[in-house]
């Protein structure tokens, strides 16, 4: 099974944040919504999971029909979504259930635990035109200094000044 990580980053490289001065970009959303179909499933943390039950898009809609897995240590059931007690413990419930590719959607500390864990085959980074200040990061290690060469896919444009930039890494 392959694991593709989707993440929205700002244009100076955060790890962009939401908010509802600051609201996620359509082109961002529209594209997450469309690989989450193509794969069938995605898996989310437990913060981000209630942050989108909060604001109604977490299992209804486009989401209806597809496997949502929120990884959490500390939760043991919520609506609409499977439970999983660590990232390898999703990726084996898609796979048991049959799924060719997972979807990892969100937020920092769970992309960070995919990616620190070498769980990642694909990235795809969609860029919105918008700077942060202090704010998130994703990294292959939160304590050391390290670095990973990546393969460049394809790179193209989502409307409204959003870029997609796509990258294999190698396990
Ligand atoms: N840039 C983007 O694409 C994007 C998309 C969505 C959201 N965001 C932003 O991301 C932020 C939210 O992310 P977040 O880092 O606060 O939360 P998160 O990653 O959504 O959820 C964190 C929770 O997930 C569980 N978790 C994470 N790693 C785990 C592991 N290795 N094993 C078991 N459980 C694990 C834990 O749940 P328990 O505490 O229940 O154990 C942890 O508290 C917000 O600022 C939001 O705006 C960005």
């Amino acid at each position: 099974m392959k694991t593709i990580l989707l993440a929205t980053l700002s244009a100076n490289g955060n790890y962009a944040q939401s908010s509802p001065e600051n609201p996620p970009k359509k082109e961002a959303l529209g594209d997450f919504a469309k690989h989450a179909q193509a794969a069938g499933n995605f898996i989310v943390g437990r913060r981000t999971f209630e942050a989108m039950a909060a604001s109604g898009g977490a299992g209804g809609g486009p989401f209806s029909e597809l496997d949502i897995v929120v990884v959490s240590k500390n939760v043991d059931a919520l609506p609409g979504a499977t439970i999983a007690r660590s990232p390898q413990e999703a990726l084996n419930y898609l796979q048991h259930k049959g799924h060719q590719t997972a979807v990892v959607a969100a937020g920092a500390d769970l992309h960070n635990a995919f990616l620190g864990q070498g769980l990642v085959d694909e990235l795809i980074f969609n860029v919105a035109p918008v700077l942060e200040g202090k704010g998130l990061h994703l990294m292959i290690d939160t304590d050391n200094y390290t670095f990973k060469d990546v393969q460049l896919l394809d790179t193209k444009p989502l409307g409204s000044g959003v870029i997609q930039l796509h990258y294999a890494v190698s396990r």
